[in-house]
C-alpha cells in the first residue's frame, strides 16, 4: 500500500477522484494527508468528508519558502509518506521538497505539455483556437510544468464553450491520474 500526500490549493476534484478510486479498490494507495497552502479551500471540506487528515499552511506565515517546505517535509515524514501527488497545487515546488522527495513528486496539468504551461492552461488553449488539447501527468522538477512526461490524453475542445471543454478535461483528468498513479506505484514497488 503506497502512502501518498495530495497537495491542493482549490476545489480538490482530483483529490476526490483519487480517494474514490482508492475506496473502489482501483488504486492501491492511502492518502495519509492533504496539504493545502490555501486554508479554507474547498479541498479541506472534501477531505473532511472522507476523514482524510488535512494540514493547512499559509506560506506567508513562514519566514521563507524553505521554512514553509521544511514544515511540510516534517509532516510528511511523520506520516511515512512515500509520494507527493500535486492536484491543483498552485505553487512552484522548491528545493527543500524536491530534494526530500526526489523523483517521487507528480503533477497533473490540463494541457498537452509542453503546450500551455502555467496558469489557466484551458483558457490559453481556447485563446489560441486549438481544436485538441488534453491532460498531462508528469514528474515535477524546479520549472513550471516542465518535468518528464509520464502520461497524456487528448481532449477535443468544444468550440467557444469553455465550461463544456473544462468539464471534458476534468473527467479525463480524474481517470488518467488514478490510472497513471496505479501503474507508477506498481512499477516502483517491483523495483524494490
Ligand atoms: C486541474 O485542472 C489540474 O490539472 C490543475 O489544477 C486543476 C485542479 O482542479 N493543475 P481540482 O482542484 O482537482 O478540481
Amino acid at each position: 500500500m503506497t502512502k501518498i500526500a495530495v497537495f491542493a490549493s482549490g476545489s480538490g476534484s482530483n483529490f476526490q477522484a483519487i480517494q474514490e478510486a482508492i475506496e473502489r479498490g482501483d488504486l492501491q494507495a492511502k492518502v495519509e494527508v492533504v496539504i493545502t497552502d490555501k486554508p479554507g479551500a474547498f479541498v479541506v471540506t472534501r477531505a473532511n468528508r472522507f476523514g482524510v487528515p488535512v494540514v493547512e499552511l499559509a506560506p506567508k506565515s513562514f519566514e521563507s519558502k524553505a521554512a514553509y517546505e521544511e514544515k511540510i517535509v516534517a509532516e510528511l515524514l511523520s506520516r511515512e509518506v512515500e509520494w507527493i501527488v500535486l492536484a491543483g497545487y498552485m505553487r512552484l515546488v522548491g528545493d527543500t521538497l524536491l530534494t526530500a522527495y526526489e523523483n517521487r513528486i507528480v503533477n497533473i496539468h490540463p494541457s498537452l505539455l509542453p503546450s500551455f504551461p502555467g496558469k489557466d492552461a484551458i483558457g490559453q488553449a481556447m485563446e489560441h483556437g486549438v481544436k485538441v488539447t488534453g491532460v498531462t501527468v508528469h514528474y515535477v522538477d524546479a520549472g513550471m510544468d516542465t518535468g518528464p512526461i509520464i502520461a497524456q490524453a487528448a481532449v477535443d475542445v468544444v468550440a467557444d464553450d469553455r465550461e463544456a471543454t473544462e468539464e471534458r478535461i476534468h473527467k479525463v483528468e480524474h481517470e488518467l491520474y488514478t490510472k497513471t498513479l496505479q501503474t507508477l506505484f506498481i512499477a516502483r514497488s517491483q523495483l524494490h
